[in-house]
């Protein structure tokens, strides 16, 4: 059994899905399908995330030109100039949306602020908000289990955030508004990292990330563009500890995040 087999059976991937052609570095074609060329679907798109939402294939074969109004208003909201410490502190003072009202604390994000990789999640949960950090929990030790499977390490040229930065009660699902009232946070937090690739954990970070309808099963495979950074979608590993069938599809995915990272970084 190879080493990366072994990790696999530790995180409960086995038995191990060989990606076609994963060994090599692919393309980094952005929106067309590289691992898997299964054809995309029509994306709707999603009114409750932005009135300005473009579907996903207008944004990626024609990246905006102009930032989206949701963006500009985040530059516009004082941020554009905000460091670290700042930021951080701003989002410790944000009374923007109704979770300030129930959180512990804030959850600001965690590692190495030059990181390469850039993860995002949905938004805090019980362990997170009394840690104040991501993925503590369950649901954070399988990520941990993730990343060592592609030879990443929380905090070592990776990133990892959430789409809010409070955590919603009871576990639930983030509201539009509540993603939306936070996302100019998340946005300066990838303005300042400037990562090579971001992974986006889930629905509600693949919607936020990419202002748009998004569903994982028909993204999974495919490179979104974010304003010149390359996404990719895989399941979130909260949903992955629920169905331990569709854990190779997240192997899978990482593996072609990987090889995205390898391309880019050649280029
Ligand atoms: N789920 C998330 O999306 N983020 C966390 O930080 C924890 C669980």
């Amino acid at each position: 059994m190879s080493r990366r087999e072994q990790i696999l059976a530790e995180m409960g991937l086995a038995p191990l899905w060989h990606l076609r052609g994963a060994e090599h570095a692919a393309e980094p074609e952005l929106v067309t399908p590289v691992a898997d060329p299964r054809p995309a679907p029509p994306v709707p798109i999603a009114q409750a995330v932005s009135r300005v939402a473009q579907t996903v294939l207008e944004a990626v074969s024609a990246p905006a030109a102009t930032p989206a109004p949701r963006d500009a208003a985040a530059k516009g909201s004082g941020l554009a100039h905000m460091g670290w410490e700042e930021l951080d502190q701003a989002v410790k003072d944000c009374r923007a949306c109704g979770l300030c009202k129930a959180r512990k604390q804030t959850v600001f994000g965690v590692g190495d602020r030059e990181a390469d990789w850039l993860f995002v999640g949905e938004g805090p949960g019980a362990e997170e908000d009394e840690r104040g950090e991501p993925f503590v929990g369950q649901a954070g030790k399988l990520l941990d289990a993730m990343l060592g499977s592609i030879g990443l390490q929380r905090g070592q040229d990776v990133y990892i955030a959430n789409s809010v930065k409070c955590r919603p009660p009871g576990n639930r699902t983030p509201e539009a508004g509540e993603i939306a009232a936070c996302h100019p946070y998340l946005e300066r937090q990838i303005e300042l990292i400037k990562p090579r690739l971001i992974v986006a954990l889930g629905r509600p970070a693949a919607q936020t990330l990419l202002n748009a309808e998004i569903k994982i099963s028909s993204a999974r495979g495919r490179v979104f563009d974010r304003h010149g950074i390359p996404v990719v979608v895989t399941y979130h590993p909260a949903y992955l500890l629920r169905n331990l069938e569709d854990k190779h599809k997240a192997w899978e995915d990482l593996c072609f995040a990987v090889d995205q990272m390898q391309a880019l970084k050649k280029n």
